[in-house]
C-alpha cells in the first residue's frame, strides 16, 4: 500500500467507525455523501429538453446554453431572450480573479455557451445567424444570435449536450486515440474562423506538454494569489452546492465512489486541495493522457478569437462524449503565462508554451488531454436557465469585476 492509500485507508477506516453513531450518519446524508447528481444543483442535467407550459418559446435554447463547459464552473454569463433572438452577456463578477487575470478563460466559457445555444437552436427548427461581438470590459454584450425559422436538425452533438461531462480519473493507458480521433476532431474547426488544434500525441510532445503542465500546477499551487482565489470557487459542502449551483466539487474529482465518500465528510482546505491537485496532475492527469492538444488563435488579445476558441472546444469536447472518448482541459501553462505578464516577472511558463506550441503567427489558449475513460465523469452542478435570465427582476449588471 503506498503512503497515500494507506492515509486515505485509515482516514477512510476512521470515518466508517464515526459513521457507526447516528450523529454520523446524519451528518454524511447532510454532506451528500449518498448522493451524486441529484438536488435543484443538477436538475437542469435531467431538464434540459423539457418544455414546460408558460415558457418562454426559446428558454429551451439557453437550458442547453448553460450546460456548456466553462472555466472553473464559475457560468459566467447572463442571457436575454427577445422574440426572434438570444443575447449573450458577460457577468464579469464571476471571474477568477489572478487566474485569470486577462479573462481569456471567461471568454473561452462564453463561446462554449455560445456553441450550445447553437446547435440547440438547430434541433429546435430555426437557422441561427451569430455575431461575436469585439471590445473589452466597457461591453459585457459579447453576442447576439437571431434566429430565422428553419429545418429541425438534431445533430450527433446536439444529442450529446446533457453527456458531456469533464472526466477527471484516470484514462485506458492501454488504449492509445487514433490518427482517425485527432483527424475527426480536426474537422470540427471552422475554416473562416481563427482558432486551429496542434497535437502533442508522440511520446516527446506528450512528455513535453506534460512536464510543462505538471510544472505550471506547482507553480499556480505556490502562487498565495491564484491558488487562493482557484480554491474560493471549490464547493465541498452539500448545502452549499445546491445554493451555489456552481465550482468544482468532490464528485468532478474523478476519483473513486468511496474516495468521494469520504471527501464529502471532511472539509478540504487549501493546503489538502493543492496537494492532491498536484498528485492527480502527474500521477492521473499527466500520466494516463493518451494525446494533449493545445487550441491556438491569432491574437489572443481578441475576445473574438477567444470564442471561437471556445466554440471550437465545445465542438470537440462533445465529440468526444458522443463517441465513447474521454476529455479534459488542463490551463496551468496558461494560467501562469497570464499570471507572469501580470506581474511583469519572467515569461517562465509563456516562452516555453510558446516553443512548444511552434504555430508561426498563432498563440496556444486553451489545452486539454484526451483519452480513453476507465469510468465516466459525472455532472458539475449549474444554476438554471430562469436563474440567469436578465429581466424585470434581474436587470443588465455594469461592467465592472
Ligand atoms: C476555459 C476553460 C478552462 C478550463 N480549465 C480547466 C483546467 O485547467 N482543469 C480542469 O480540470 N478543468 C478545466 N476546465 C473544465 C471546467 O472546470 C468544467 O467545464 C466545469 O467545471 C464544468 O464542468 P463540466 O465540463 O463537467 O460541465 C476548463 C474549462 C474551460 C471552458
Amino acid at each position: 500500500m503506498t503512503m497515500m492509500s494507506r492515509r486515505s485507508f485509515l482516514k477512510g477506516a476512521a470515518a466508517v467507525a464515526a459513521l457507526v453513531s447516528v450523529g454520523g450518519v446524519t451528518h454524511a446524508v447532510k454532506q451528500g455523501a449518498f448522493s451524486t447528481g441529484t438536488g435543484p444543483a443538477y436538475e437542469p442535467w435531467h431538464t434540459w429538453e423539457n418544455v414546460e407550459e408558460g415558457d418562454l418559446p426559446l428558454l429551451r435554447i439557453v437550458r442547453a446554453a448553460v450546460l456548456a463547459a466553462n472555466a472553473h464552473n464559475t457560468q459566467p454569463w447572463l442571457y436575454r431572450i427577445g422574440d426572434r433572438s438570444i443575447d449573450l452577456f458577460a457577468d464579469v463578477s464571476r471571474n477568477i480573479g489572478t487566474i485569470d487575470p486577462w479573462l481569456r478563460e471567461m471568454y473561452i466559457s462564453l463561446g462554449c455557451a455560445v456553441e450550445n445555444a447553437a446547435l440547440a437552436a438547430r434541433a429546435y427548427g430555426y437557422q441561427p445567424s451569430i455575431k461575436l461581438y469585439s471590445g473589452g470590459l466597457e461591453r459585457i454584450h459579447v453576442a447576439g444570435i437571431s434566429l430565422e425559422e428553419g429545418l429541425e436538425e438534431p445533430s450527433e452533438l446536439y444529442r450529446a449536450i446533457g453527456n458531456r461531462h469533464t472526466n477527471r480519473a484516470a484514462y485506458d493507458s492501454e488504449k492509445p486515440v487514433e490518427d482517425s480521433v485527432m483527424s475527426e476532431l480536426e474537422k470540427l474547426t471552422d475554416v473562416q474562423d481563427d482558432a486551429r488544434i496542434v497535437w502533442f500525441a508522440d511520446d516527446a510532445g506528450r512528455r513535453e506538454m506534460g512536464k510543462l503542465i505538471v510544472g505550471a500546477t506547482e507553480a499556480v499551487a505556490s502562487d498565495r494569489n491564484q491558488s487562493a482565489d482557484s480554491h474560493r470557487w471549490f464547493r465541498n459542502d452539500w448545502g452549499e452546492i445546491q445554493r451555489h449551483k456552481d465550482g468544482p466539487t468532490m464528485d468532478a474529482t474523478g476519483n473513486s465512489s468511496f474516495t468521494r465518500f469520504i471527501g464529502k465528510l471532511f472539509p478540504v482546505s487549501e493546503q489538502t486541495s493543492n496537494d492532491y491537485w498536484m498528485k492527480a496532475t502527474e500521477n492521473t492527469y499527466v500520466a494516463t493522457a493518451s494525446a494533449f492538444g493545445t487550441i491556438a488563435i491569432k491574437d489572443q488579445t481578441d475576445r473574438v478569437q477567444l470564442m471561437q476558441a471556445g466554440r471550437l472546444w465545445q465542438r470537440m469536447h462533445l465529440w468526444t462524449a458522443a463517441n465513447g472518448l474521454a476529455a479534459q482541459p488542463l490551463n496551468q501553462p496558461h494560467e501562469r503565462r497570464d499570471r507572469e505578464l501580470q506581474l511583469g516577472i519572467e515569461p517562465v511558463f509563456g516562452r516555453e508554451l510558446a516553443r512548444l506550441v511552434n504555430k508561426p503567427g498563432y498563440e496556444g489558449v486553451f489545452t486539454f488531454r484526451l483519452g480513453y475513460p476507465i469510468s465516466r465523469g459525472l455532472p458539475s452542478p449549474r444554476r438554471s436557465a430562469e436563474e440567469v435570465l436578465l429581466g424585470a427582476s434581474n436587470p443588465t449588471p455594469s461592467p465592472s469585476r
